[in-house]
C-alpha cells in the first residue's frame, strides 16, 4: 500500500532523532570484543541494528535488554572477548555496515569458520573491498563470484599491513582496523579523503592504541579491549531529513537536540550553508562515551541557491547526498555533484533511484557517471516514488512530498525502519495541527 505525503504547513518544535545507526552498530560490536559487561545506553531500535545485535548473540556474546518488542533505554552487553568468537552462521539482513565491519574481527580469530549473508540488496552488495586487503593480511576467505555475499571466513593467523583504501570508505577502514586488533605488528589504513571516524574514536576510548598519522589511521594489536559505558548520540543522518523539511517547507522551524555532530559526518551542513540556508549548531558537549561530540541543530526555512560538491566533502556527506539533490530541486541555479559513484553501492544505486525520483516529481536532473546535475528554481510538482526497498530514498520522498505543490506518495515507505521505525509518527509530530 502507498503512503502520501501531502504539502504541509510549517514544521514547529524540538524533536530528538533516533540513536545513530553507524556508531550503533559499532558499539554492539565492540562490546561483543570485550571481556567484561559493557552497558550501551540508547542503543538504536531498528532493523539494521537489530541485525548487529543478533549477531554478536550468534557469536556467543550475552545481549540483556533488547526484547522482540522493543530495545531498553540501556542494554547490557556481555562480550566473549577479543579472541572469544564461536562459529555461527550470521544474518546481515540489510546492514551492509554490519557485512563489511563483522569479517575484520572474524578473519583473525584463533579458531573457526563463519558464514555471512543477508537479503536480496545485500546480496548485490560487493565484499571484494573487504576481502582483497584483508587477504593481504593472510585472511582466508571467499565470496560469490569473488564479489558478492556470501561470504566466507575462516580464521587465520593475520600479518599487520599497509594500506591505502582506493576509495574513502569507513566501513572497509573499520574492517581493516578491527582485523589489525588480532594481526602481528602494526596495521595502517590511508584513506585518499578522510571518512567518518567512529571506530577510531570508539577503539580508543576502549583502550586500544591508534593513532591518527597524516593521511590514515595507525592500530597496534591488542590483548584485550575494555568498552565500558557507552552512549549513542542521536543520528545526523536521520536528522537530516527534519533539516531538510524545515529549510524548504515555508514558515518552518525546528530544533534538533543532542544530535551527534562528529565533523567526518556534517557535510551536509557546510554544503546548506553554501546553499544560503540559517542553521544553526549549538554544540552541547563532547561526549564522555567514545568521544563523540554532541549539539543541538536548529533550522529554518530560508532561500537556497545552488552550488558544486565534490571532493573530500563526499565522505562527510555521503549518506545525505540524495538530500542535496532535493534541496538543489528548490534553489536558485544549477547544482552538481561529482566524485560520487560509490553512491552507486549504497542501498540501492542512490545516483538511479534519486534522479528517478526526483524526476518522477517534475525536477529537470541529468545522471551523471559520479553523481548528478540539478537545474533548480522550479520546486517540484509532486507524483509518486519507488523506495526501491532503500530506507533514505523512503525518507527523501516523504521530505519531497510536505514540500511539493501536489503531494507525492510513496510506494515501499516501510523501508524507513531499516534505519527509523518512528519516522513518520516523528514527521507528524513535527508538523503538529499544521499537517
Ligand atoms: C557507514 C559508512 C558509509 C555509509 C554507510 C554507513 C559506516 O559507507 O554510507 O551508510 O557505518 O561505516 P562507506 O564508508 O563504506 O562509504
Amino acid at each position: 500500500m502507498a503512503t502520501r505525503f501531502d504539502p504541509s504547513g510549517p514544521l514547529r518544535g524540538r524533536l530528538r532523532p533516533p540513536a545513530d545507526k553507524s556508531i550503533s552498530h559499532r558499539a554492539a560490536l565492540i562490546a561483543a570484543m570485550g571481556e567484561g559487561e559493557a552497558t550501551i545506553e540508547g542503543y538504536l531500535d531498528s532493523a539494521d541494528t537489530r541485525s548487529t545485535l543478533a549477531a554478536v548473540q550468534a557469536l556467543g556474546a550475552e545481549v540483556e535488554g533488547a526484547g522482540p518488542g522493543a530495545i531498553e533505554p540501556t542494554i547490557r552487553v556481555r562480550g566473549v572477548g577479543l579472541r572469544g568468537a564461536k562459529p555461527a552462521a550470521i544474518d546481515v539482513g540489510n546492514a551492509g555496515t554490519l557485512l563489511r565491519l563483522l569479517p575484520g574481527w572474524l578473519a583473525g580469530q584463533p579458531q573457526g569458520s563463519w558464514t555471512l549473508d543477508g537479503d536480496d540488496s545485500i546480496r548485490r552488495r560487493p565484499v571484494d573491498r573487504v576481502a582483497a586487503p584483508l587477504r593481504e593480511m593472510g585472511a582466508r576467505l571467499s565470496c560469490r563470484e569473488d564479489r558478492l555475499p556470501p561470504l566466507e571466513v575462516e580464521a587465520a593467523p593475520l600479518e599487520g599491513i599497509s594500506y591505502e583504501l582506493p576509495v574513502a570508505s569507513a566501513q572497509v577502514k573499520s574492517c581493516l582496523l578491527f582485523a589489525g586488533l588480532l594481526a602481528e605488528g602494526e596495521t595502517w589504513v590511508g584513506e585518499p579523503l578522510r571518512s567518518r571516524d567512529h571506530t577510531e574514536r570508539m577503539l580508543a576510548a576502549a583502550g586500544a592504541e591508534v593513532l591518527w598519522l597524516e593521511g590514515g589511521v595507525t592500530v597496534r594489536p591488542a590483548e584485550a579491549l575494555e568498552p565500558g559505558d557507552l552512549a549513542i548520540p542521536a543520528d545526523f543522518s536521520s536528522a537530516a531529513f527534519f533539516l531538510l523539511a524545515a529549510l524548504l517547507v515555508p514558515d518552518s522551524e525546528v530544533e534538533l537536540p543532542r544530535v551527534g555532530t562528529n565533523p567526518t559526518r556534517t557535510g551536509l551542513l557546510g554544503v546548506l550553508e553554501r546553499m544560503g540556508a540559517e542553521i544553526e549548531v549549538e554544540v552541547e558537549a563532547v561526549g564522555k562515551h567514545g568521544g563523540e561530540p554532541i549539539g543541538t541543530i536548529r533550522a529554518r526555512a530560508t532561500e537556497l541557491r545552488g552550488t558544486e560538491v565534490g571532493g573530500k566533502e563526499i565522505p562527510l556527506a555521503i549518506d545525505e547526498l540524495p538530500l542535496i539533490a532535493l534541496a538543489a530541486c528548490f534553489a536558485e541555479g544549477e547544482t552538481t555533484i561529482r566524485d560520487a559513484a560509490e553512491l552507486r553501492r549504497k542501498e540501492s544505486d542512490r545516483i538511479v533511484t534519486t534522479c528517478e525520483a526526483l524526476a518522477a516529481l517534475g525536477a529537470t536532473v541529468e545522471a551523471r557517471e559520479d553523481g548528478m546535475r540539478i537545474e533548480g528554481g522550479g520546486g517540484l510538482r509532486g507524483g509518486a516514488i519507488e523506495s526501491h526497498g532503500d530506507h533514505r530514498i523512503a525518507m527523501l520522498a516523504a521530505v519531497a512530498g510536505l514540500a511539493s505543490r501536489e503531494g507525492v506518495e510513496v510506494e515501499g515507505m516501510d523501508a524507513a525502519a531499516i534505519s527509523y521505525p518512528g519516522f513518520e509518527s516523528d514527521l507528524a509530530s513535527l508538523l503538529g495541527s499544521s499537517g
